[in-house]
């Protein structure tokens, strides 16, 4: 497929398209700390209501669109949403993230999983990214995203979010055939689900490892790496125009083996440098990021500095602005309105 100049920037630059400015989103850019979102979680207190009701998801999903049009709208869902499609029953409660109800630990219930089937089990979906699309237009991309197998794992197998692993790590080191089974059956619901969401209207999808820098390199080469390249092979079959984003949290250690996802983008967090990250990725890979999410408390001079600091050291083209992890809830909105306002108005045309 070409590129169009009529396409919205952030497609643009995950193309490869080298632009007057990077575009720039923010990861959890709709949620807590809006005051928009705390009004509306009030009169949808239930997570799942607020991002499967088909028009709440749209308006959340919209309230940062509406406040400070980023280059990106990403459709508001968790990684976990796609899970009662396949048999197992989840809930995402308030500060504590997802809730599994019966936690996979045994062959059976590895054997017992459903296929996904997302027209079904996720017809919520297609609204929302059908609305989404139709309301930006080309003034902004829709991003559609899905959890890794690993991470997705590592919630269902410990039951909720966890510091140390050590169920799923337990069952990694000493029973791995089964849940070499389990990530295989997740990498193909994933990109069963991620094809749907693109064919929905998705434009680009980010795929979220977030534990998987929870694994030593060569832990991340059996249990992560394998079951992400899988994910993106299978999109790309079907899809092979849309360009996919690999972040994994704290990352420092893992940059080239990321690399070999098959991820056009890849998302540096703030625990790297942005020129090292650059010089240990080759330019020929694009990348996302990477400020500190902290430095949305600081006062406008010093985001304004962080902002230029990040895009002189990223370079002239394949780089989206975004934070290195998401928005943090206690955030000044003001803050959030003068990144983005900031981030617009930077001319790498005419800069020196
Ligand atoms: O980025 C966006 O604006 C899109 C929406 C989005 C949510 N979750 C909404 C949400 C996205 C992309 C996610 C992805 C997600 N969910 C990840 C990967 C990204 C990352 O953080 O590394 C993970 C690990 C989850 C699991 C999860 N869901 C956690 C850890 C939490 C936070 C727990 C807490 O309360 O601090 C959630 C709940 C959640 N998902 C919230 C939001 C806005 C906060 C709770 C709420 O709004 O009521």
């Amino acid at each position: 497929m070409g590129v169009s100049s009529s396409d919205p920037l952030l497609l643009r630059a995950a193309r490869g398209e080298v632009l007057d400015r990077p575009p720039v989103w923010m990861m959890r850019q709709a949620g807590r700390y809006m005051k928009a979102y705390r009004d509306l979680r009030e009169k949808y207190p239930s997570f799942r209501d607020r991002s499967e009701i088909p028009e709440v998801a749209i308006e959340v999903s919209l309230q940062p669109w509406k406040a400070f049009q980023p280059d990106g709208v990403i459709l508001f869902s968790d990684i976990v949403t796609p899970l009662p499609g396949l048999g197992i029953e989840m809930d995402v409660a308030e500060g504590k993230g997802p809730i599994i109800a019966s936690p996979i630990r045994t062959q059976q219930q590895v054997d017992n999983l459903r296929p996904l089937e997302p027209e079904e089990s996720l017809p919520f979906i297609k609204t929302i990214l059908q609305s989404l699309r139709q309301e930006v237009g080309n003034k902004s991309t829709v991003l559609g995203f899905v959890g890794a197998p690993w991470t997705l794992a590592a919630y269902v197998v410990e039951g909720k979010g966890s510091k140390t692993y050590s169920i799923i790590k337990n069952m990694a080191f000493t029973d791995p055939t089964m849940l070499h089974q389990f990530l295989g059956k997740l990498a193909d619901a994933i990109a069963t689900y991620a094809r749907y969401q693109i064919d929905c209207g998705a434009q680009v999808i980010q795929l979220f490892d977030s534990w998987a820098g929870q694994l030593s390199p060569q832990d991340y080469e059996t249990f992560a790496l394998p079951y992400q390249k899988r994910v993106f092979q299978q999109i790309r079959q079907t899809h092979p125009d849309t360009p996919l984003i690999l972040l994994v949290s704290g990352s420092a250690g893992l940059l080239e083996r990321m690399a070999k996802s098959g991820a056009d983008i890849i998302t540096v967090d703030w625990t790297v440098d942005m020129a090292d990250a650059r010089a240990r990725l080759g330019t020929h890979m694009k990348v996302q990021g990477n400020l500190d999410p902290g430095v949305l408390f600081g006062s406008q001079e010093f985001i304004r500095d962080r902002i230029y600091d990040t895009v002189r050291k990223a370079g002239h083209g394949g780089h989206i602005l975004n934070l290195g992890h998401g928005v943090l809830p206690s955030t000044p909105e003001e803050n959030v309105k003068f990144f983005f306002e900031t981030a617009k108005q930077i001319s790498l045309a005419t800069a020196a």
